[in-house]
């Protein structure tokens, strides 16, 4: 498998710590984070945008994983993060994260969410409505305050792995509709708020993408945009936003293009119709999620029970599945495991990864090459930490797992394991009547 570290026990390892320790010392299932490979992600985004001597920003979309530690980890690295909901910004707010470096995303941020980002000094809201542009007007004209904003525009392009769409006009709950006219419509409203400060446009085109040729798409719209605004209105956009999306590597059928491949075909866009146009040159942002925390993760599994149907499968069941990684079941996700304390065993049997709750689709992953294995072995599923945490939940009232980071052959525990009494903590009994 790849590129997995392993120690001389045979055992897999995660930042130097070697797993089978980390699924004794904070039991099982447990999500394990390589901070380092989180570092590396980063620095390597960042040095692209150096190389090629651009102004930009690396905002970090939170909703791929999110918890306070995460939001001190971004911090230490120095770049942006974006929210999408008043509970991130919340926890980006007690990580101490500094709040003018926070984008706020979603198509129906409420009126309690837009006044809590306000009081914080929010660094830019991303307006996706008419209904938010009447919101934070009222709001800021409340408290006399103004606050960057950027729109979200739909270019008209949509990306799917291997796939985009070009239709001019994109049906989508998202940002507003380039085509029939709502995005001039909008940039004129927001240019006669008083405290709304407009400073960029941005679209964000789909996720898990491997194609460059959506970007380079939806660069040129963008970029469409930006000239016919300075023409129509004399107002030259700062910041041009261009999402997130760079698709990761989960199995060995997938061979994402490397992220600079993406980056650097829309530097060369850019500043090439900008050249054109006698345009300034934007500032150049992105919002990558999955590829900065994906490959870092990796799920701990206790395997459990073994069923063999002859001539049709064999299953192996763990003490996890759709409640601490619903990709497989929701998007029939694919993802690499290995039996982390039977790394150098060779491979004897083809089984599929059962989860444990009470539904037929909570599989983890299916046909999976993978050495003998017994109850009590620890299963680990790779590239898991994007979306995997933060899409858990308590179905079945199975606790969620803990989270734990690992780096230089050290572990620290960052998300506490919910316990039995977590799971009742909201209920209210009958009143009796
Ligand atoms: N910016 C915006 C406005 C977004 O909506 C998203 C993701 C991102 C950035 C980050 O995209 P990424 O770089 O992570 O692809 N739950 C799904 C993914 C949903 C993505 C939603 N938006 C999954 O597990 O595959």
């Amino acid at each position: 498998i790849g590129t997995a570290d392993v120690n001389q026990a045979g055992h897999l390892l995660v930042g130097g710590v070697d797993a089978v320790k980390l699924a004794t010392e904070y039991q099982t299932p447990l999500i394990a984070y390589d901070v380092s490979k989180i570092r590396q992600q980063i620095h390597h985004f960042k040095a692209i945008f150096d190389s090629a001597q651009v102004k930009y920003q690396i905002s970090y979309a939170s909703k791929a994983f999110a918890t306070i530690a995460m939001y001190q980890l971004i911090n230490q690295e120095q770049i942006h993060c974006d929210v999408v909901s008043g509970g991130e910004l919340y926890t980006a707010v007690k990580a101490g994260f500094p709040i003018d470096k926070v984008s706020f995303h979603g198509n129906n941020k409420s009126r309690e969410e837009l006044q809590f980002a306000l009081e914080h000094q929010i660094g830019c809201i991303i307006i996706d409505n008419f209904h938010e542009i009447e919101l934070l007007r009222e709001l800021t004209e409340k408290s006399q305050q103004s606050v960057d904003v950027m729109l979200r525009v739909t270019p008209g392009v949509s990306a799917h792995t291997h796939e985009y769409d070009m239709t001019g006009q994109e049906d989508s709950k998202f940002g507003f509709d380039i085509k029939s006219g709502q995005a001039d419509q909008a940039i004129q409203q927001i240019i006669a708020t008083p405290y709304l400060n407009p400073v960029g446009i941005h679209c964000h085109i789909g996720s898990q993408i491997f194609a460059i040729e959506g970007f380079i798409l939806a660069a040129q719209k963008m970029m469409q945009l930006v000239l016919d605004w300075k023409n129509k209105f004399n107002f030259e956009t700062p910041i041009v936003n261009l999402g997130g999306g760079f698709g990761i590597r989960y199995t060995d059928d997938e061979q994402p293009l490397q992220p600079e491949v993406f980056i650097q075909a829309i530097i060369d866009e850019i500043k090439k119709i900008a050249t054109k146009n006698n345009l300034k040159l934007p500032e150049i942002w992105i919002e990558p999620g999955r590829s900065i925390v994906g490959a870092a993760g990796v799920s701990l599994y206790t395997v459990g029970s073994h069923k063999s149907i002859p001539g049709v499968r064999n299953y192996l069941a763990v003490d996890g599945g759709m409640g601490d990684n619903i990709r497989p079941a929701l998007y029939q996700a694919k993802y690499e495991s290995v039996v982390a304390n039977k790394m150098n065993e060779p491979t004897a049997q083809t089984v599929s990864i059962a989860g444990k709750y009470c539904e037929s689709g909570d599989m983890l992953a299916w046909d999976q090459k993978l050495p003998a294995t017994q109850a009590g072995d620890i299963v680990a599923m790779l590239d898991t930490g994007a979306y995997g945490y933060s899409m858990a939940s308590n179905y079945n009232r199975n606790p969620r797992p803990a989270v734990v980071f690992c780096e230089n052959g050290k572990s620290q525990l960052v998300v506490k394991r919910e316990q039995w009494q977590d799971m009742t903590a909201l209920d209210l009994p009958l009143i009796e009547s």
